[in-house]
């Protein structure tokens, strides 16, 4: 059996990796040249623990990476990976799943098997029928579902944890008819997975799925987030040890109720927004939805009005931003709040340092030379006024006065409360801590 995964990001090439480490017979695709060159090397062109690894046990396994989509001509499944990311209202841009569509039902047109694509781009209910399956048939001139399967197959894994997940996901969805195909998918993943519920649902379903996951999720982020800024107008009172509770609890889950300056990266901000752009599409006031984002947007104010407090204007003070990546062990970051913050600080004619022990070359990307880049912690907190801290690195742990005793002035606004039970010399805050007056 052959298989062909097409967009190797962040999905794509973990799951190209993983299934090539196994040994199954994969060729990984994307348009990219420079990134298909950087792969067949075994590099990785991102940041993600243990992939490199287990690229370069597919590599051994004869895993070929090419730039040429006529190479699915001879195979069994097709992965559909490529990004599904928003227009300029927030709405879901589907321009790169069409085209991607578009060339892979020309190459089907010669192929002599009948495969099964899946997709497992995030797509919003009714793509698949509206969008996909009409392009893949009318360039391909074949049906679905009697020359080739189509099902949705959403995709759930975590960015700095995706290797672990696509080897052990916790659900495997599959959405489609209920033809002969849905039954060899369902085959290939209970023996890939023997462990893994399998629900198999019709598309529409399945495409909601992820947006019920990836929604909710945002909203255990803004709930807390709420409670927190309350938490820190009650001098004493700790989000940690609410959280703490409230996780124990078996009807809510530990997970998600960490506090700190809002969520960010790759799929909640732009999920988050697609869904909402797409009920009001259907004439459902997304009223919850709504709130829960603007709980996140405002999360930031907390941030600037600490340093306004503290510092009355804010022009010309230099402050320092730790971590940038949306989340530690990654140097993703799209949509990363911490991004956004620095924006908002330039906007205030801050003068910005930072340091992410991954995602430098990134940021740079994006402010070239309007901020400084400190290679080490020490360095970006010399001659600093303030240090945020905003993601969880765990170097970050390790802060203590010894480093912070070259900074001008020492306010620290630890967003992740990681330095919480150290004895330190400064002007601290933390979200979610109400300060003892
Ligand atoms: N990143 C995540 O954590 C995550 C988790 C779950 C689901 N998803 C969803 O999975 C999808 C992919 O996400 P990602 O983060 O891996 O995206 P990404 O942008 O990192 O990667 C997409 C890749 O597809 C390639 N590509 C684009 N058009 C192509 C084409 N026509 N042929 C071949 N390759 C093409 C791009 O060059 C790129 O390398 C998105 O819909 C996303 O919402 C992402």
């Amino acid at each position: 059996m052959k298989i062909a995964i097409i967009g190797l990001g962040f999905v794509g090439l973990s799951l190209t990796s993983v299934l090539a480490s196994k040994g199954f017979n994969i060729v990984g695709i994307d348009i990219d040249k420079e990134k298909c060159k950087k792969i067949s090397n075994g590099i990785s062109p991102f940041y993600e623990p243990d992939l490199e690894k287990t690229l370069k046990k597919g590599l051994k396994n004869g895993l070929k990476i090419s730039d040429d989509i006529s190479l699915i001509k001879n195979c069994d499944l097709l992965f559909v990976t490529v990004g599904t990311p928003q227009d300029t209202n927030g709405a879901i841009d589907l321009s790169i799943i069409k085209k991607a569509a578009s060339t892979i039902g020309k190459n089907l047109k010669e192929n002599k098997k009948q495969p099964i694509i899946f997709i497992k781009s995030t797509v919003i209910p009714g793509t698949m029928k509206n969008d996909i399956l009409p392009i893949l048939e009318n360039n391909s001139k074949k049906k679905a579902g009697k020359d080739f399967g189509l099902i949705s197959n959403p995709e759930f894994l975590q960015e700095s944890n995706a290797i672990n997940d696509t080897k052990f996901p916790h659900a495997i969805v599959l959405g489609g008819y209920q033809t002969r195909f849905m039954k060899k998918a369902k085959k290939f993943f209970v023996k890939l997975h023997p462990n893994t519920p399998i629900i198999i649902t019709n598309h529409q379903t399945a495409e909601m799925i992820k947006y019920a996951n990836n929604s909710f999720l945002a909203t255990k982020i803004s709930f807390i987030n709420q409670l927190s800024n309350i938490c820190q107008k009650i001098p004493g009172a700790n989000v940690d040890d609410i959280a703490k509770t409230m996780g124990l609890d078996p009807r809510i889950g530990g997970l998600f109720l960490n506090a700190g300056p809002g969520y960010g990266g790759s799929c909640l901000p732009k999920d988050m927004k697609a869904l909402i752009n797409f009920a009001k599409i259907t004439g459902i006031k997304p009223v919850l939805l709504n709130a829960v984002e603007e709980v996140n947007i405002k999360q930031l104010d907390q941030i600037i009005s600490i340093t306004k407090q503290r510092f009355g204007e804010l022009s010309g003070k230099r402050i320092t931003i730790l971590g940038t990546a949306f989340k530690p062990n990654t140097d993703d970051i799209r949509d990363s709040i911490a991004i956004e913050l620095i924006k908002k600080f330039l906007n205030r004619k801050v003068e910005i340092t930072i340091h992410d022990p991954q995602a430098i070359k990134n940021t740079r990307n994006i402010f070239g030379d309007k901020i400084r880049y400190a290679k080490s912690i020490r360095d970006a907190l010399s001659k600093s006024q303030c240090v945020v801290i905003m993601t969880q690195w765990k170097q970050y742990e390790k802060l203590n006065n010894n480093e912070f005793k070259n900074m001008t002035k020492k306010i620290v606004i630890d967003c992740r409360r990681m330095l919480v039970k150290k004895q330190l010399d400064v002007d601290y805050y933390a979200i979610g801590l109400g300060r003892e007056k």
